[in-house]
């Protein structure tokens, strides 16, 4: 059983994952400094997949701390590296706290690949990298633009450190470039835990429909996209972290052609926010509180991805459609709700 470290295991996307690899016959650890989740997700883990994983509470920033876990593991063979801060907003009011942490944890873990050898790294990056893009749909070579917030060029450094790394090392590479992670574990036992008001679309759809935000905003209907909102491609955050296993079974079964590859995890399919919306009134028979509000500085009018690469080359196929993304999100949604105690942490929007 070949054993990963997932770093950010108790994140949204990374808990996922772990549920994921150890489906797939992975041992699993976590490193998280749980500064953006909880600990307690890993019980919603238990409960799926019977195994409890271990979690190091230790900040990738702290290098000795870092070191000492590879050094208690040596028999870490992969690294999916997830742990960052993700809000673009929060990233424009407070660069230096991004660039510091998203890179220093990078850096201090490729010193740690390197050091200990480990063979297999996984990158998580982003559709941002493309900033707004020309035509649509993206393919992974299409050129990235200059990013629109320091989030962006977080991951479009991550990305070139990682390049510039494999050329000078044993190690295999790959970057993944989600577009947009949506939903919850079918078994609504774990899901997203966005730590105050949510910047995402489908957490303030749902937070909306259960009352806990007062009203939502639509911002902008004058696009040119169908109907006048930004158009986004929506993707299952299980069909994400599915990826990340096949991801690792490609380098480990060196179908790899390049030391570091690059791959679109999106659905393929553009979806407006108005339709969004509209799918989630259909699945929940809850009827949106919205209005319309102005264009928000910085969004990308429209971007989907062509995913043809991870298809063909990883094997990847979608198993969940934009109705079950809106309905497991509404079910955790209502989860959060009632299981006040797990998620105190996520009700009372602390940090
Ligand atoms: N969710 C999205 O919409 C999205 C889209 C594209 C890319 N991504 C990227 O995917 C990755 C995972 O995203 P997510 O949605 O699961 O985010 P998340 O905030 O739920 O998870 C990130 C985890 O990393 C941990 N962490 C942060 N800094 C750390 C540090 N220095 N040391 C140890 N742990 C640390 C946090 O506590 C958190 O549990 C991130 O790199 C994010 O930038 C996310």
């Amino acid at each position: 059983m070949k054993k990963i470290l997932v770093t950010g295991g108790c994140g949204y996307i990374g808990s996922h994952t772990v549920v994921d690899l150890i489906e797939n016959g992975f041992d699993v650890i976590s490193v998280d400094n749980n500064s953006r989740s909880s600990s307690r997700i890993l019980e919603g883990v238990e409960k799926i997949t019977g195994k409890k994983v271990k979690n190091y509470r230790v900040d990738l920033c702290n290098y000795d701390d870092t070191f000492a876990i590879f050094q208690e593991n040596e028999d870490i063979e992969g690294i999916i590296h997830f742990a960052a801060y993700k809000s673009v907003g929060e990233s424009v009011k407070q660069p230096l706290m991004y660039f510091e942490n998203n890179l220093m944890s990078l850096i201090n873990l490729l010193k740690c690949v390197h050091e200990f050898k480990i063979p297999y790294f996984v990158f998580s990056s982003s559709c941002t990298v493309y900033g707004n893009p020309e035509t649509i749909p993206v393919t992974e070579k299409t050129p990235p633009k200059p990013a629109e917030s320091p989030y962006g060029y977080t991951k479009q450094m991550g990305e070139q450190i990682i390049n510039e790394f494999a050329k000078a090392n044993d190690v295999q590479c790959i970057l993944l470039r989600y577009f947009n992670p949506v939903g919850a574990h079918p078994t609504i036992q774990i899901g997203e835990l966005p730590i105050g008001a949510p910047a995402n679309l489908v957490p303030a759809i749902t937070q909306t429909a259960i009352g806990k935000l007062p009203q939502m905003k639509v911002h902008g209907d004058d696009y040119p996209t169908r109907d006048g909102s930004c158009l986004r491609d929506y993707i299952h955050v299980s069909d994400i972290a599915h990826a990340h296993t096949l991801a690792l079974e490609y380098l480990i079964t060196e179908k790899n052609t390049k030391k570091c590859e690059v791959f679109n995890l999106g659905s393929g399919n553009g979806v407006t926010v108005l339709e969004a919306i509209s799918a989630f009134e259909k699945i929940s028979g809850v009827k949106l509180n919205y209005v319309i509000g102005p264009r928000r500085p910085g969004d990308v009018v429209a971007i989907y991805a062509n995913n043809e690469y991870a298809r063909t080359q990883l094997g990847w196929s979608i198993r969940y459609n934009l109705e079950d993304m809106m309905l497991t999100a509404w079910r955790w949604e209502q989860r959060l709700k009632t299981d006040e105690k797990l998620f105190s942490r996520h009700n009372a929007g602390l940090n």
